[in-house]
């Protein structure tokens, strides 16, 4: 089964299709690289949450830093999700797109006092507070704004690394959230800064993760924490549990979101919690399956050492594999009957670590349309111009429909901030 499935499938006569169209027609017609996405695998991943949520107090704040085009966004905002950004600009994206400011949550090390600011005035809805310098600065700006900035701390659970290898930003010694050990000293600075109003707790363990168990210790752990802020005398009127699902890109079998989510609200019933407003940050667990990456064959360069597949789309259109070496799944947009053989599919960057994937077996002729699949998370939205590569154009299918959401750039475009000399 492909990821992406069932909105991802062949049919009868090998044509790999999305929502019921064919892709090699969609990259002839609009040229490639070209991303395409489904609505509907969105709405369907983001209904796995709500569905386990029913019944209580929730928000689910979709994380936009894993692809924030405004029709991407708008699809949530219509779905009644919220978002978790991380910058002015994610926030001007999110008001763009028909967003409320009320449904933010604003996380990340590093908001300046100008962000701050802007989010104050647009009236977020919490700022996830990382350390105890922001909340000092938080205060003082909302005090200078004659407002009473929103807070909910972000705690580092500390859960044990190496039963669990894939959390990365949960453990001590990384620049993420306040250490678990003192998380009550600075929620009780934050309770008497004059321009802070605290209302929550949240945490975010790390990404692709594949297992249950990181996200029950995690909330065991931010539980033990309400439960010492609150005996202080601090009321928390939500918990966050940040993102951070994995999605199959390979073998990978992560839970599904209704199963994790209601695995985390037993833990939560347990504790006696029940009644709080429960919160969610999923990024790429709503998109990334969603999305596919389209790439023509330029050459075929067959060599001693390796066999080259030359694409035209390259490391600035799709950064996860020379970033992190991640592994995703390229598939051919129809099938060929000549013998396979193995190819490393590089893009035409100059530089050796410009490559979507490596040894991969599939039979290719220069013309020929592939897909790179689960590209719909940290695709676009990390692309870049190195090269002075235009970035790609996107679309959005929806049913029948095919909406253009982003067009191609051009190189002027590039440019047009640029001045010569005298
Ligand atoms: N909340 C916070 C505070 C985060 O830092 C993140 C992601 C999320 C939520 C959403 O996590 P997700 O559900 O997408 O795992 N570029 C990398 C992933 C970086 C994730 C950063 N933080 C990649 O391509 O794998």
């Amino acid at each position: 089964m492909l990821p992406g499935a069932p909105h991802l499938a062949r049919d009868a006569a090998g044509e790999l299709r999305l929502e019921g169209h064919a892709l090699a027609e969609l990259g002839r017609r609009h040229g490639t690289p070209l991303y395409v996405y489904s609505r509907a695998a969105m709405l369907n991943a983001l209904a796995a949450y709500q569905r386990a949520l029913q019944g209580r107090r929730h928000l689910v704040c979709y994380a936009m830093k894993a692809n924030s085009s405004l029709a991407v966004l708008q699809t949530f905002a219509q779905a009644g999700c919220g978002f978790d950004i991380v910058s002015g600009g994610e926030l001007e994206r999110v008001l763009a797109a028909g967003g409320s400011a009320s449904r933010v949550v604003f996380s990340g090390v590093g908001k300046t006092r100008a962000e701050m600011r802007q989010a104050l005035d647009a009236g977020v809805r919490c700022f996830n507070v990382e350390s105890t310098g922001e909340l000092e600065r938080l205060s003082e700006v909302a005090v200078a704004a004659g407002r009473r900035a929103p807070v909910s701390l972000r705690v580092n659970p500390d859960v044990d690394a190496g039963t669990h290898p894939y959390i990365s930003t949960g453990l001590k010694g990384n620049k993420f959230g306040i250490a678990h050990g003192e998380a009550l000293a600075a929620y009780r600075r934050a309770a008497s800064l004059p321009g802070l109003e605290v209302v929550g707790i949240d945490c975010h363990i790390g990404s692709q993760i594949t297992q249950v168990e990181p996200y029950l210790d995690a909330a065991e752990r931010v539980l033990d924490i309400v439960a010492a802020v609150e005996a202080a005398g601090i009321a928390l009127q939500h918990i966050d549990f940040g993102g951070g699902l994995g999605i199959t890109y390979t073998d990978e079998t992560p839970p599904a979101a209704d199963l994790l989510v209601r695995r985390l609200l037993e833990r939560v019933d347990a504790r006696g919690y029940g009644g709080r407003e429960i919160l969610f940050e999923p990024g790429r667990s709503l998109v990334g399956n969603a999305g596919v990456l389209l790439t023509e064959v330029q050459y075929l360069k067959p060599g001693d050492a390796k066999n080259f597949c030359i694409v035209d789309a390259a490391m600035n259109d799709l950064m996860r594999p020379a970033m992190y070496e991640a592994w995703m799944a390229i598939e051919p947009c129809a099938l060929r009957a000549e013998p396979a053989a193995t190819w490393d599919v590089v893009g035409p960057v100059c530089e050796s670590g410009d490559w979507l994937g490596r040894d991969r077996r599939f039979a290719a002729a220069p013309g020929d349309m592939l897909a790179v699949l689960s590209a719909g998370a940290y695709g676009m939205a990390m692309a870049s111009n190195y090269n002075t590569r235009p970035r790609a154009a996107e679309l959005m299918l929806d049913g029948e429909r095919v909406h253009v959401i982003r067009e191609r750039e051009t190189a002027r475009e590039l440019f047009a901030r640029e001045r010569l000399i005298g």
